[in-house]
């Protein structure tokens, strides 16, 4: 396809085969812009079912910020990793007729699947394979509400516009358009937690994944983005999360950094200089998060509007 496909942002060098992270050219599909690059990886899959339950949880609830999630026939998540989040909403909201969620990652939607069906949920919530960097392959004006949760970990900058478009173009007039993003730098009582993720924002930067060179993130730029997409009634909410050792969210953070630090280490190499001690880092932040008085700090943020256009439509059918 354009090159937005390609994981080299643009003017830089192509990286020599050589070079690449050992793993890179036996997975046979085109290369992944999300942070961990290996999509069958187990202990991802791991981590992003307890990060879905601690975010969640933290944030209060699926969807906190929507006045009438009852009032929503139809649902699509875009790089829904597990599935949690779509199927909680089910859970929540009976009368809701179908809630659909797509991610690049097979395993993720293969476990996803399982999931609805242990939790019965299956008769209206579906997975699918499905690269949201090339199309939605949904029928135009098809959605209530699209979702959007910690994409900005697959994004580059340039890969925003394309998806919004295809976000409004599958959302039905008056429908909503949700985007959901964290910062990617915590607070915390861990000097060593902080430099990984200075590590990690270098990566980022590097790879493209911000605005500009000094950004920690994207809420920053959410509202902006939805409103130069035309996207009526845009809102925001804010989240400070809090993450103390000892309570269920204090003890999920810490067994995400256990992992997070694991898993993104070929993206690190691949896009920034990574300390000759990491490993020895990566101990040192154990011990520090496994004191009884770890705190850590986060912030995310919610943006939200609606897709232009008059709220009664007629029914499609179903996408095949
Ligand atoms: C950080 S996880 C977020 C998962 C979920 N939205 C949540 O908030 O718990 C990002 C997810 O996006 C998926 N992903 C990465 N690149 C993608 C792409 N191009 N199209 C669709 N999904 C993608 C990954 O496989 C992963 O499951």
């Amino acid at each position: 396809m354009s090159s937005r496909q390609s994981s080299i942002p643009p003017g830089s060098q192509a990286i020599p085969p050589q070079q690449m992270p050992p793993d890179v050219s036996r997975w046979g599909e085109h290369p992944s812009t999300y942070v961990v690059q290996d999509r069958t990886n187990g202990a991802e899959l791991a981590r992003l079912a307890l990060q879905d339950t601690m975010i969640t949880a933290a944030m209060g609830g699926v969807l906190p910020d929507q006045t009438d999630p009852a009032s929503l026939r139809r649902l699509l998540d875009v790089g829904c990793g597990t599935g949690g989040w779509l199927i909680e909403i089910a859970k929540a909201y009976p009368t809701i007729k179908l809630l659909v969620g797509v991610d690049i990652s097979k395993r993720m939607v293969e476990y996803a699947r399982t999931q609805a069906e242990a939790q019965e949920v299956s008769d209206r919530v579906e997975f699918h394979m499905m690269d949201a960097l090339r199309m939605l392959e949904f029928p135009p004006r098809f959605f209530d509400l699209v979702n959007q949760r910690l994409g900005n970990s697959y994004l580059r900058s340039w890969d925003w516009p394309k998806l919004l478009q295809e976000y409004q173009r599958v959302t039905r007039p008056g429908g909503i358009m949700r985007i959901t993003e964290s910062e990617m730098s915590v607070e915390s009582s861990s000097p060593t937690l902080t430099r990984l993720f200075e590590v990690a924002l270098a990566a980022l930067a590097q790879a493209g994944h911000f605005f500009t060179p000094q950004s920690r993130g994207v809420t920053g730029d959410l509202a902006r983005l939805l409103h130069q997409h035309g996207l009526q009634q845009v809102q925001t909410k804010s989240y400070a999360l809090e993450y103390r050792a000892g309570t269920p969210e204090g003890d999920l953070f810490v067994e995400d950094m256990q992992h997070l630090f694991r898993t993104l280490l070929p993206f690190l190499h691949k896009w920034t200089r990574v300390p000759d001690d990491y490993e020895a880092l990566y101990q040192q932040m154990l011990q520090e998060i496994h004191q009884p008085d770890f705190v850590a700090k986060g912030n995310m943020l919610t943006a939200w509007g609606r897709v232009l256009g008059s709220i009664d439509q007629p029914e499609s059918d179903r996408p095949s």
